[in-house]
């Protein structure tokens, strides 16, 4: 039997509420004077990092700690991938020293599935690949969500959700876009028609269509909107010209504090990281009341413990092959 976190897409909404119950019960080790449970005792956990990551790398690391597994880190650039080997055979090395599980960051989308089929002894955990799913922050951010909106009496059920940006090379708007569909929510998307996957244009993109809806006026896609995510302008993965310049993007689809009128009253702003200041959000939004992105990061450790617990475990997230 396998178990992987390899994205949202297949899981069913049991399986992420679960992980976000589960995330939610670990914020309170983080709190503790000794920030450590025994739930992975004996387990080894190795952070595969093909490309940079601040948040993501530390908080897999702080999250296997905390429940007292032990965690190696290989990077990209000091992994014998340098050298010309494959990464399935740099893969199949790490394997052989028997870890319980393999927590993947790659440039390419797929990389994980791809290790996920090919390794028969090791859990796969995504932690971003290429332009497709980043699962764990689609997680953190229904958990940051989640602790906002305790006491809306149907918690994070039947809310919109602005996501705003560039969505063509976002991993993170994949993943909450199959997460709020699982939830029930609406997602616009609201960005340059250069910046939206044309994929995503196909009607059976994510199967039933209604709770999507694509904006390309700034002000159109925010009105009355529960949540704004900012999304950073993914420049390294830009092959082509998406957009004339940073300065025409910024003069269309910057968010400015100016538009919190137009919001819900109770509206907040996620981000994932990093934040191009200035670029894509005003940092008086990113630092102001109505900001999670504190707390988005701070939540990452519990929903990295959560996904660890539940892979390494069998917790819950068994799957008789790889997605
Ligand atoms: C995101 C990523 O790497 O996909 N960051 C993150 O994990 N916190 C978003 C980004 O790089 O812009």
């Amino acid at each position: 039997m396998i178990r992987h976190l390899l994205g949202i897409e297949g899981l069913t909404l049991e399986e992420l509420e679960h992980l976000l119950l589960n995330a939610a019960s670990f914020v309170e080790v983080s709190k503790r004077d000794i920030k450590k449970v025994p739930s992975l005792r004996g387990k080894t956990i190795i952070n595969f990092f093909m490309e940079p990551s601040t948040r993501t790398r530390t908080s897999f690391e702080i999250a296997g700690k905390r429940l007292s597994a032990d965690t190696i880190n290989v990077s990209g650039s000091s992994s014998s991938v340098v050298k010309g080997e494959t990464l399935l055979d740099t893969a199949r090395s790490l394997e052989a020293m028997n870890p319980d599980a393999i927590v993947v960051r790659h440039k390419a989308s797929g990389a994980p599935h791809f290790l996920a089929r090919h390794l028969s002894d090791t859990v796969i955990i995504n932690a971003g690949d290429g332009m497709h799913e980043h699962p764990t922050q689609a997680l953190l951010d229904c958990l940051s969500l989640q602790q906002h909106f305790v006491e809306r009496p149907q918690g994070i059920k039947g809310l919109t959700i602005a996501i705003v940006g560039d969505i063509r090379h976002s991993r993170v708007v994949r993943s909450n876009i199959w997460a709020h569909k699982l939830l029930g929510n609406k997602v616009r998307l609201v960005a340059p028609p250069t910046l939206i996957p044309p994929e995503f244009l196909h009607p059976d993109c994510f199967g039933d269509p209604s709770f999507l809806s694509i904006h390309h006026k700034l002000e159109e896609g925010l009105e009355g909107v529960d949540v704004i995510m900012g999304l950073r302008l993914q420049m390294e993965r830009q092959s082509q010209f998406f957009i004339p310049s940073v300065q025409e993007y910024t003069n269309e689809y910057f968010v400015s504090s100016n538009l919190v009128d137009r919001l819900a009253p109770q509206a907040v702003v996620l981000h994932p990281g990093p934040v191009n200041r200035g670029v894509e959000i005003a940092t008086d939004l990113v630092d102001g009341p109505r900001s999670l992105v504190s707390r988005q990061v701070n939540n990452g450790v519990a929903v990295r413990m959560a996904v660890l617990f539940a892979c390494c475990t069998g917790d819950r997230l068994e799957r008789e092959e790889a997605a």
